[in-house]
C-alpha cells in the first residue's frame, strides 16, 4: 500500500493518486529526451513517436482490435465521437451521463438532433429497455460503462450484441471503468477512455478506440506532420484526429499505466472491492447516512443528516484530511433522478493506493460528522 503523507485520498474517480513506479520512470525518462512526435524525420522524433506507437497497442491489448485516436482527455474522446459523427435521427443516452456525453449532445440538438435519455428504477440498462426504446431511426447510442456518481455498471457486451443485431453505432463512455471491469465489448462501435484514473496513467491522457471502417469528421484542425500542403484538415484517423503537438511524456506513461493494470488486474480489483463492501457496510451502519450505492465498485456516494455535501467534504478535509468530492460530480441528470440536485451528495471513490485503514478513518470521521449538532 501507498503512504500518503499529505492526505488519505478518496478520489480516485477523479483521479488516480497512486502511480506505479514505471509509470513516473517512465514519463522523466522521456521529459529528459524530448522532442515532437511525427514534426521530424530525426532520430529523436521517430523515438518520440515510437512512445505514441507503443501507447496505441497498449490501448488495443486492454480492449478490442481498433483504430486508437490518442486525446488530451475522455472528454476529447467523447467530442470527437458525438460531434465528428454524422449522426441523422434520434439518440439514445441514459440519464446516468456525465456532462462530457450530455454537453456534447446538447449541441447537436441545437442543430436538429433528437435525444431520448433513458433510466430505470434500479439504474440498469437492460438489453429489453433498450430494445423497447430503439426507434427505426436509432442512429447512435450513448452509454457510460460505469457510473462517476453511484459506481454502477451496464451490462455493455450485452447491449452491444443487441446494438449489433440492430447496426446501431454504440459508443461507450468508459472514464470510469476501464482498469476496473471485466467486460468484453462486443458490438462497441467507439470506446472513450481516460489514461489518469483506473489505468494509473498521467493526467492529460485519454483515448478514442474506434472500430476499423468507422467514419468521423476531425473537430480540430491543425498540423498533423501529414499532407501538409493540403489547408484542408486530413480525416485519416488517427492523424487528422490529432492535431498538434502530442504528449509524448504522457502517453509513454500511460503505455506503462496500462500494461501495470492489465498486468495487476485481479490485485487491484480485489483491493477494491475489499474496500468498497467495508465503506458500504460501515457507513450503511451509521444513523443519519443515506447510501446513493449499493455495488462495490469503488465509487460510494452518501449524504449525512441535513448537512449539504460540501460542508460534508469540507469537515473532512479540514478536520479529518480526508479527500473526497461533493456537489453533482458533472452528472446533473443522475442527481436529478436521485433527488440530490441541489444537495448533492459525498463521493469517495477508491484505488490501488488505499488500504482498510483509509476506509476505517472515513467511517470514524462521518460517525463523528452525523453525531454533531449542525449549528446553521
Ligand atoms: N469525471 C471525474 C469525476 O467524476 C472528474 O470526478
Amino acid at each position: 500500500m501507498f503512504f500518503d503523507k499529505e492526505c488519505i485520498y478518496l478520489d480516485a474517480s477523479a483521479t488516480s493518486r497512486y502511480k506505479p513506479a514505471c509509470v513516473v520512470k517512465r514519463v522523466e525518462k522521456e521529459l529528459k529526451h524530448s522532442a515532437n512526435a511525427g514534426r521530424g524525420g530525426h532520430k529523436a522524433a521517430l523515438k518520440a513517436l515510437e512512445s505514441i506507437e507503443e501507447c496505441r497497442e497498449s490501448v488495443t491489448e486492454l480492449t478490442f482490435e481498433c483504430d486508437v485516436i490518442l486525446t488530451k482527455s475522455c472528454t476529447e474522446a467523447l467530442n470527437i465521437a458525438i460531434l465528428g459523427g454524422d449522426y441523422r435521427g434520434e439518440i439514445l443516452t441514459t440519464v446516468y451521463e456525465h456532462n462530457s456525453v450530455l454537453r456534447p449532445l446538447e449541441r447537436l440538438k441545437k442543430r436538429g438532433a433528437r435525444i431520448r435519455y433513458l433510466s430505470s428504477p434500479d439504474g440498469i440498462v437492460t438489453p429489453d429497455l433498450l430494445r423497447s426504446n430503439i426507434r427505426s431511426d436509432t442512429s447512435l447510442v450513448c452509454i457510460q460503462e460505469m457510473s462517476n456518481v453511484t459506481g454502477k455498471i451496464q451490462p455493455i457486451d450485452e447491449l452491444g450484441n443487441l446494438l449489433e443485431s440492430y447496426r446501431i453505432p454504440f459508443l461507450v463512455d468508459g472514464a470510469q471503468s476501464l482498469g476496473h471491469t471485466e467486460c468484453g465489448y462486443n458490438g462497441v462501435t467507439m470506446l472513450a477512455g481516460a489514461g489518469h484514473k483506473g489505468l494509473h496513467g498521467p493526467q492529460g491522457t485519454g483515448f478514442l478506440c474506434v472500430r476499423k471502417g468507422v467514419k468521423l469528421t476531425p473537430i480540430i484542425c491543425g498540423g498533423t506532420g501529414t499532407s501538409s500542403s493540403m489547408t484542408e484538415q486530413p480525416s485519416e484517423i488517427p492523424e487528422g484526429f490529432e492535431a498538434g503537438t502530442q504528449n509524448a511524456p504522457g502517453f509513454a506513461g500511460l503505455s506503462e499505466g496500462i500494461l501495470w493494470t492489465l498486468k495487476n488486474k485481479r490485485k487491484i480489483n480485489r483491493r477494491i472491492r475489499a474496500l468498497s463492501e467495508k465503506a458500504l457496510e460501515g457507513l450503511g451502519r451509521i444513523d443519519g447516512v443515506v447510501l446513493y450505492s449499493d455495488e462495490p465498485n469503488g465509487v460510494i456516494s452518501f449524504n449525512v443528516g441535513s448537512y449539504s455535501s460540501s460542508e460534508v467534504a469540507d469537515m473532512l478535509d479540514i478536520e479529518y484530511s480526508i479527500a473526497v468530492r461533493s456537489g453533482i460530480h458533472c452528472a446533473p441528470l443522475i442527481h436529478r433522478w436521485m433527488g440530490t440536485l441541489s444537495r448533492g451528495a459525498v463521493r469517495a471513490s477508491f484505488g490501488y493506493g488505499n488500504g482498510i485503514s483509509d476506509v476505517d478513518a472515513l467511517i470514524y470521521a462521518v460517525k463523528e460528522i452525523s453525531e454533531k449538532k449542525k449549528t446553521i
